[in-house]
């Protein structure tokens, strides 16, 4: 089996993809996709092939895809880039990546979305089948790029697409714990956050990866303490501004996710459940 992975050198990437060649099987392989050749070097020397090329160039998906079984597409634009960049390659990448890998006869898709998607809350832990809804604090191009591209690629007749919906993604040096301070003061302080480590969101990518039979199935990945504001704060060593208790929360449950699928139907369980575990174990 030979899988390609896309978005290799992003915080989510390059964490997932030593633990995937280190748990894989005797004739297994990975490749992996970077726009920049030096940094594959890294994946080269843990045993990984490496494929050179932008997801936006038709030539690269030819290239990338020549002999793959399976696909993990982690690449996306998102960290300030202009809405039309979201655009091109958080959907019309990811779906011409699709669609060339349904040429290709590629028997796995998995799809790495957000739980952005949901938009706006529902006042209630949210599940896999709650419809994409416009709105709410988080919502712009890229969760709205992302729900399109999670849409066109179930479509898709005779590809195998998985998807995972994450969380906030933090831990083993990821600066996003830090980075989050920059729109926690807009936020209630009662407000909470969804988190993964990044130990449980590899866990749950090859799980998708590698379960039998789920085609077309999409999955919530979380852990089990979803962190407020105040602790964020905490969190960070920074005091509470007492501005922050003015913020109100228009529903408790915007982006809260219930996990229960992934557990049951994969077998799912965070190694770390809370950012405490995680900080305890000196895993931040
Ligand atoms: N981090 C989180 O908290 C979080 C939460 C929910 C969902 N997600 C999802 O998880 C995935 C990974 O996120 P991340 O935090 O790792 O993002 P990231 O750090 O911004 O990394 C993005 C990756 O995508 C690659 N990429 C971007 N544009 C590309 C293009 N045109 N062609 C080829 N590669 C391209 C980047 O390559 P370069 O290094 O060359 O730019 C990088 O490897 C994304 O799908 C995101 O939607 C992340």
């Amino acid at each position: 089996m030979l899988t390609l992975v896309t978005g290799t050198t992003g915080q989510v990437g390059r964490r997932f993809v030593p633990r995937l060649l280190a748990r894989r099987q005797p004739g297994e392989q990975i490749r992996v996709l970077v726009r920049d050749e030096a940094r594959g070097e890294r994946f080269a020397e843990l045993g990984a092939q490496v494929a050179v090329g932008d997801l936006r160039d038709e030539e690269t998906l030819g290239k990338a895809l020549a002999g793959v079984d399976a696909v993990v597409n982690v690449a996306a634009a998102f960290r300030g880039v202009p809405d039309e960049e979201a655009w091109a390659v958080n959907r019309d990448a990811a779906v011409a990546l699709g669609r060339a890998a349904q040429t290709a006869g590629v028997e796995r898709f998995v799809q790495v979305s957000t739980n952005n998607v949901y938009g706006s809350g529902r006042g209630r832990p949210l599940v896999e089948e709650d419809e994409s809804r416009p709105g709410g604090h988080m919502w712009g191009a890229y969760p709205a790029s992302k729900a399109e591209a999670e849409r066109a690629l179930l479509a898709m007749e005779g590809l195998d697409v998985r998807i995972a919906r994450l969380p906030f993604v933090y831990g083993e040096g990821d600066p996003h714990l830090e980075n989050v301070m920059a729109w926690a003061p807009r936020w209630a302080p009662q407000q909470r956050l969804h988190m993964a480590h990044h130990a449980d969101v590899a866990q749950a990518l090859m799980r998708l990866l590698y379960a039998p039979g789920i085609a077309g199935r999409i999955y919530n990945v979380g852990d089990d303490a979803p962190v407020t504001t105040v602790e964020l704060y905490q969190l960070n060593g920074v005091e509470v501004p007492a501005e922050l208790y003015d913020n109100t929360d228009p529903d408790p449950w915007h982006n809260i996710v219930d996990t229960r699928r992934i557990r049951r139907e994969l077998g799912f369980r965070p190694i770390y459940p809370s950012v405490y575990t995680a900080q305890e174990a000196g895993a931040l």
